[in-house]
């Protein structure tokens, strides 16, 4: 028995790591699936495994820093399923990795631009389309660095927190009008974004790893089964909220 039969879901950088979990893991739901990234190779293994796997998507090249791009991603999953249930906003950077005084405008605003003007732009666009249907839910992919600072990393960490408060306040406003709007917050998780900070390499990796409790970097499917309970009908009462996921991370 699938939960999502007939509903649709857009997920935003699911070319690869969470966002390509996230939408093999909606499509084991039954949902159709919208993958968008700018990744196009990425993106189009991901509609070929959920397909392989008797799953339907298609596969949107968005850049979510284009609002016209943006735009297409909500109107294609109109037009090609009729309907948007649910959208995880999950494109996301690490940026450049410095202290804050040694980072340049343009690194400071892409990092901003990509992880939280991005998912304001796609909500632009999103949350009109469930208001058309029948309402929906909206998860936007945080951090446990949406809670925490993080050295070298403020461009990340600010995009991560403004997050935090973009979904409680529209949690707020919509939260009469059908739409439920929460976030997730990951720990450390195995995906190539780690790579571009040098956190693959094996003493850093342990280092990062250290800092869970659980001793431990998260799966993509840790967080996957995050974002697909707050879409289920279980956390129907549930809106503004964000759900950490991260082995005990915050707890310390
Ligand atoms: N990996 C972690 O430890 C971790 C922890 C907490 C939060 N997150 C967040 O989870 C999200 C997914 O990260 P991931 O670890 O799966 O990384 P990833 O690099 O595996 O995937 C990110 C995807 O986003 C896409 N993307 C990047 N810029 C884009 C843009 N401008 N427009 C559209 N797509 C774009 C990439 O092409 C890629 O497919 C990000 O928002 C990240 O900040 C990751």
């Amino acid at each position: 028995m699938v939960q999502f039969e007939n509903e649709v879901a857009v997920v935003t950088g699911g070319g690869s790591g969470i966002g390509r979990a996230t939408a093999e893991a909606f499509a084991r739901e039954g949902a159709r699936v919208v993958v968008s990234d700018v990744d196009v190779e990425g993106g189009e293994e991901t509609v070929s495994r959920i397909e392989e796997n008797g799953g339907v998507a298609i596969f949107v090249e968005a850049d979510v820093t284009d609002e016209d791009a943006v735009a297409a991603m909500v109107e294609t999953a109109v037009s090609e399923y009729g309907r948007l249930d649910f959208a995880c906003n999950n494109a996301g950077i690490g940026g450049a990795q410095k202290p804050t005084a040694d980072l340049s405008f343009d690194e400071w605003e892409r990092t901003i631009d990509v992880n939280l003007h991005g998912v304001w732009r796609s909500m632009r666009y999103e949350i009109p389309a469930m208001l058309d249907g029948d309402g929906g839910v909206i998860v936007n992919m945080s951090s446990i660095l949406g809670r925490v600072g993080f050295e070298n990393a403020s461009a990340y960490v600010t995009a991560k927190h403004g997050l935090l408060g973009l979904t409680k306040t529209a949690a707020i406003e919509y939260a009469q009008k059908g739409i439920r709007v929460n976030a997730v917050c990951p720990g450390f998780i195995d995906t190539p974004l780690l790579s571009e900070g040098g956190l693959d390499e094996p003493e850093a990796r342990t280092g990062i790893e250290s800092l869970h409790p659980m001793n431990r970097l998260g799966s993509v499917d840790e967080v996957a089964s995050a974002v697909v309970w707050l879409c289920s009908d279980g956390a129907s009462f549930t809106t503004g909220e964000a759900l950490t996921v991260d082995g005990g991370y915050t707890s310390r």
